[in-house]
């Protein structure tokens, strides 16, 4: 089959690699139909790559039909259309039955300290080949593949995989009261959905800073008061300006939508780009050891939230000590809530909402559907956030 493979720093390429094969009785196999392009695929092309290796195929945000099932698999057949969630969950461990999808005991990641498998994310995260290929093996299949109706085109459903459950987490760990206030920082797909979920749970207040004008005005056309970085001078003056809006107070939540590397980090970029240039095994240590973390978005949140208020972060981050101004998080009496999305725990609260008023957009929040032979430039066009690059969709 085809598939996107990580080669390098900035090199994916789309090669021809084995069809996978049930290997588990759990196990069913998936033909890939649609598959979406992430924001943490970004971390892996380029920040993220000691932890990668030649040859581990990408994708985490994957769709299709059922192919093949393992002999314990009876929720599924042959035929079904199936959303895939990214975390891989058992569904019947201790965190499973609390909701804690992304931290399932069955699948965590020990020999790394790490929470539930993933796909195709890294050795952290189980090294678990991805959806972004023509075939997908599925583990746990017992539990985790979302089966969806016919009818409506793939993107109706396809962001259940990931974007819909992660910016629906997001606000509800934000848990902003009723006529409060929320920033959200970070207009990617992940805060853009988080606008539009924060709105349809009524919340009218809802301000969203991004630097890339495409992504304000796609936001600012669905209401939210957007706010351009690029437009200040200083961090003081954002605070300002959202204060200026929040009853001198400050929003009564922030989201981080932003995560690791973030705009306005010059000493952990420049931390970035040394270990970028140290060879692998070195890069990885200092990585796990070392604060290098971009982490603009995550102090701006601190800075913003009204005192007592709420920072919920869904950007990921992914070094071990990054200096945090505690400080400020203690005197100001911050909640703080964060993690990977436990994508199965929200589905049912979701799913009433992907009708066909799409209230969500979820029909149209894809600005590219592409091949997957096209994955290499597609890659490049999202990082550069050229060519209107918002949500890329690949079709294989
Ligand atoms: N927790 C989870 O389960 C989960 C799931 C999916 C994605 N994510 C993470 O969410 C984050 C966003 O994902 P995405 O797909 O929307 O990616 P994205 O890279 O398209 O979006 C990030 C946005 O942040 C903006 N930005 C950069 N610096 C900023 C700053 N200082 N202030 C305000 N905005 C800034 C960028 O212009 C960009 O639009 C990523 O870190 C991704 O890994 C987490
Ligand atoms: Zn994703
Ligand atoms: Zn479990």
């Amino acid at each position: 089959m085809r598939a996107v493979v990580w080669h390098g720093r900035r090199d994916v390429r789309v090669d021809t690699v084995p069809d996978p094969t049930i290997v588990e009785p759990t196990d069913a196999i998936v033909r890939i139909t649609s598959s979406g392009l992430c924001g943490s695929d970004l971390h892996l092309y380029e920040v993220l790559a000691p932890f990668m290796a030649p040859g581990d195929i990408l994708g985490h945000e994957p769709m299709g039909v059922v192919e093949a099932v393992g002999a314990s698999v009876t929720n599924l057949s042959v035929g079904d259309r199936v959303v895939v969630p990214f975390n891989i969950a058992c569904g019947h461990c201790f965190m499973c039955d609390q909701g804690l999808q992304s931290q399932c005991e069955t699948t965590q990641v020990r020999a790394h300290g790490c929470g539930a498998a993933l796909f195709g994310y890294t050795e952290l995260y189980g090294q678990v080949p991805g959806g972004q290929a023509e075939m997908l093996r599925v583990p746990h299949a017992d539990y985790g593949p979302i089966k969806i109706p016919d009818g409506p085109a793939d993107d109706r459903f396809l962001f259940l995989s990931d974007v819909l459950p992660t910016a629906w987490q997001a606000f509800q760990y934000a848990d902003v009261p009723p006529g409060g206030s929320l920033v959200v920082l970070g207009l990617g797909p992940i805060g853009d959905m988080t606008c539009r979920v924060a709105q349809q749970h009524g919340v009218e207040r809802v301000i969203g800073i991004d630097l890339v004008p495409e992504r304000l005005a796609r936001a600012k056309h669905r209401g939210v008061d957007v706010l351009d970085w690029n437009s200040f001078d200083d961090t003081s003056d954002i605070v300002d300006a959202v204060r200026s809006r929040t009853e001198g107070r400050g929003p009564d939540a922030v989201i981080d939508a932003v995560g690791m590397e973030a705009e306005g980090s010059p000493v952990a970029k420049a931390a970035h780009t040394v270990t970028a240039a140290l060879p692998d095994k070195l890069a990885a240590k200092l990585m796990r050891k070392a604060g290098t973390d971009r982490l603009a978005a995550l102090h701006l949140a601190l800075d913003l939230v009204r005192r007592g208020g709420t920072v919920s972060v869904i950007g990921v981050y992914g070094a071990m000590t990054n200096p945090m101004p505690m400080m400020t998080m203690f005197d100001k009496q911050i909640q703080l809530r964060m993690g990977q999305a436990n994508v199965r725990r929200w589905v049912d609260d979701i799913m009433p909402l992907l009708t066909d008023d799409d209230p969500l957009g979820v029909d149209s929040f894809a600005t590219h559907h592409l091949t997957l032979d096209e994955a290499p430039s597609a890659y490049s066009m999202f990082q550069s956030k050229s060519d209107g690059a918002i949500k890329v969709v690949f079709n294989p």
